[in-house]
């Protein structure tokens, strides 16, 4: 049974909401496929009946929550796009580790970190690439809506298939344990990343200065003002010489003119454009 146009237009308005998510007309079938499933396991006849329930009680609920999480595309992948990572270990890291030398303190944030992939690639990278860092303070944060994701990254723990995506054969071996049919990040990689809940699009919490945010293949599912609030939240918490990474498809471009675009090989970082004046807003 089709969707109710009132019902598809409850649901866009409730994505939009709750999580700046923006459900275009002609997406009720991917509505139909990710929510049928929820509304079969609570018992529902069909999915209008699971929705008119939804609506009629305002209050936030588990089903609101599952909602949410089964609306979200969670695609990712270790080393995903390969190259924000070269430019990570040829030019970032080598960059902030001169300029932190007094501090011996760096801290990353992964903004919408998915199943972790992102994270552990990072940390991957630090731990490979640059031993000294052992005795620094590297603190990796990774922050997501989707508590099923959450958990996932949290185990730490992937099917073949994901290792498969990306994850090249010797760092898998070096950084991952199997166990059963699962390989499991090893404890010393987990001990650098720390994974907690965060809506970008709600009030946001306290967070430290970061040197580095990823921020890659979320803010293409909002609309303009979401990223525009978003970027101009992260000027607050990035270090003014920090460094912003986007997904491949995202730009500040026309956004916020405050960032500025920097290509190095093939890849693209971004960074103050007024330092001074995020030094003063922090
Ligand atoms: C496509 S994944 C990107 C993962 C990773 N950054 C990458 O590029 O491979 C997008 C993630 O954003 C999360 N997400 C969507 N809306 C969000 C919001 N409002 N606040 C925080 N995370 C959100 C989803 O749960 C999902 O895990």
């Amino acid at each position: 049974m089709p969707l109710t146009a009132d019902n598809f237009k409850f649901i866009q308005a409730f994505a939009k909401d709750t999580a700046a998510i923006i459900l275009e007309p002609g997406k009720e079938y991917l509505v139909d496929t990710r929510l049928s499933p929820l509304a079969k396991q609570a018992g529902f006849k069909n999915l209008d009946d699971f929705l008119n329930q939804l609506r009629m009680n305002r209050t936030a609920t588990l089903f609101h929550e599952q909602v949410i999480d089964a609306l979200t595309t969670n695609e990712t992948s270790f080393f995903r796009d390969f190259y924000p990572f070269e430019t990570l270990r040829q030019d970032v890291l080598p960059a902030l580790i001169e300029q932190r030398a007094s501090v011996k303190r760096l801290k990353i944030w992964s903004a919408a970190s998915s199943t972790g992939q992102e994270l552990y690639t990072i940390g991957m990278v630090v731990r490979e690439y640059f031993p000294a860092l052992k005795d620094w303070n590297v603190s990796i944060l990774g922050t997501d809506l989707s508590p099923t994701v959450l958990a996932q990254a949290k185990e730490g723990s992937y099917s073949q298939l994901e290792v498969n995506r990306g994850l090249p054969a010797g760092l898998l071996l070096k950084y991952f344990s199997k166990i059963g049919s699962k390989w499991v990040v090893k404890d010393d990689l987990k001990r650098l990343i720390e994974f907690r809940p965060m809506n970008l699009v709600k009030a946001w919490p306290i967070l430290p200065l970061f040197d580095i945010v990823f921020i890659r293949n979320v803010m293409i599912y909002f609309d303009l003002e979401a990223k525009r609030e978003i970027l101009k939240k992260i000027r607050r918490c990035l270090h003014p010489s920090g460094y912003l990474f986007l997904g491949t498809a995202e730009t500040t471009m026309n956004i916020d003119p405050e960032w500025q675009p920097i290509t190095v090989g093939k890849a693209t970082y971004y960074q103050s454009v007024t330092p001074q004046a995020a030094l003063a807003a922090a």
